[in-house]
């Protein structure tokens, strides 16, 4: 299929269902708190998106063979969630030494944990993908960092592109700044092309080589979704559940993601919340 740039319709489309991933961050914040379990900001984030948005939450049953579950107009699953190892829940809240796709479960956050929740949402026919993290009471010093660190890499990865830049020298830099400050960039994960699918070309790796890779063009839009640990790079799956990464030596994680779209002369975040400087 290759790489597709997007039609000025195909853009209102994305600038659309961005908003309103950005917009599940701003509203599901006040609700992170000591006790608050995942599977309870799930349930908020799900009830928003089809409720108040009438959106779809793209994770629900992703990569099973039910995919996209339909929801009846009180936002049920008119279909089994899950049954055959698709993603069971309607955000990723990956905590501590989860590195990407934690399902969201019955335990209740403690203070000094901190998570990163992952959403993506479908607006007529179009995705917004996005994340950041949160922190519960007062977090360490050391976590704050590390949290810091990979959204500033976020946002001079973010800076850096428009047409003619190429996604080696965007990976470079990510790498170069989160290893320079003492940390490991994940490379079994990367961001990806976005649209009409969840998930399309190009592979956008948070690593590589300056003067290699896609050269981005006006039209394009991609996620950047760096995951940074603050010990070494490996990772392990949870066998048991099919979907969670934990780093190997259980060290903390940290990602932000955003969704973006090439213009002629730079960049627009389309998944912005008002908090961002740009
Ligand atoms: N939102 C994730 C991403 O940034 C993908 C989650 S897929 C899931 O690409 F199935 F784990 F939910
Ligand atoms: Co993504
Ligand atoms: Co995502």
């Amino acid at each position: 299929m290759g790489i597709q740039i997007k039609t000025p319709e195909e853009i209102e489309k994305m600038r659309i269902a961005g908003r309103l991933a950005a917009e599940v961050l701003e509203m599901i914040g006040e609700h992170v708190k000591k006790g608050v379990t995942t599977e309870e900001l799930d349930q908020i984030c799900h009830d928003h998106i089809v409720h108040k948005q009438g959106g779809y939450p793209a994770t629900l049953n992703y990569g099973g063979s039910v995919y996209p579950v339909t929801l009846d107009s009180d936002g049920k699953a008119t279909q089994p969630v899950a049954t055959d190892g698709g993603f069971p829940k309607s955000i990723c809240t990956s905590v501590n030494d989860v590195v990407c796709h934690g399902i969201p479960n019955k335990k209740p956050l403690r203070n000094g944990d901190i998570f990163n929740l992952d959403v993506t949402v479908i607006k007529d026919g179009y995705h917004g993908d996005t994340s950041k993290m949160f922190v519960v009471g007062e977090p360490t010093p050391q976590a704050k960092k590390l949290i810091k660190t990979t959204q500033d890499s976020l946002y001079l990865a973010i800076d850096m592109v428009k047409p003619g830049v190429r996604l080696g020298d965007i990976g470079y830099a990510i790498q170069k700044y989160a290893e320079g400050k003492g940390y490991s960039i994940v490379k079994e994960y990367c961001g990806h092309g976005i649209g009409a699918k969840f998930h399309e070309e190009p592979q956008v790796t948070h690593y590589g080589r300056p003067g290699t890779g896609v050269e981005l063009q006006e039209g394009m839009t991609f996620t950047i979704e760096p995951m940074v640990n603050f010990g070494k790079r490996h990772v392990k799956h949870n066998k048991k559940d099919g979907w969670t990464v934990l780093t190997k030596d259980r060290s903390l994680s940290a990602q932000w993601e955003h969704t973006l779209l090439v213009t002629s002369t730079g960049v627009e975040v389309l998944t912005r919340r008002e908090e961002e400087p740009f």
